[in-house]
């Protein structure tokens, strides 16, 4: 399969997806090269008279939706958020999920933990048996307490 086929795959996924936003709803805009789908299909509903405000999950996610014309909340905002819609890196039979490989798990992570409905859209070569065994598990570390993280970082890979 060509990264074009793939592309087609995460486009087709992602429109199922939008199909869920209804009028009014506050929505969860995930980063990666599938929300990036999501976010196109969502900007060509709010052209066709779709009103949603979205709540972006990384600073590229706030310039594609502003480009696609999707009114964006404060981030400082007390969200409830009806949908969050964002990708993963692998999904297992449980659908346990990995995420954070595009560099915003924890801003993805405060977006679905504030969405009363939380659509995950990947497209067949993320489906795996067991997570972990071919893609690294992402960590985000904030400032605050970077230290202390980084030791109990250190703790687990020593154990
Ligand atoms: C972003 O931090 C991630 O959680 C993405 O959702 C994940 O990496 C999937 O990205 P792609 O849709 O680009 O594969």
């Amino acid at each position: 399969m060509t990264r074009l086929d793939l592309d087609r795959l995460k486009r087709q996924a992602a429109l199922k997806a939008v199909e869920y936003v209804r009028d009014g709803m506050v929505v969860g805009l995930g980063t990666g090269s599938t929300a990036k789908h999501v976010i196109t299909g969502l900007g060509e509903r709010v052209r066709a008279g779709l009103k949603i405000r979205g709540v972006p999950t990384s600073h590229e996610t706030a310039d594609l939706a502003r480009q696609a014309g999707i009114p964006l909340l404060d981030t400082d905002n007390a969200w409830i958020i009806d949908v969050a819609i964002d990708g993963a890196d692998q999904v297992d039979p449980q659908l346990n999920l990995v995420k954070g490989g595009g560099g915003a798990l924890l801003k993805e992570k405060i977006v679905a933990a504030s969405a009363r409905q939380f659509i995950v859209v990947v497209d067949h070569t993320k489906q795996v048996p067991h997570l972990g065994n071919s893609f690294p598990l992402p960590i985000e570390v904030i400032p605050f307490g970077w230290g202390s993280t980084a030791r109990q970082l250190e703790a687990i890979g020593n154990s």
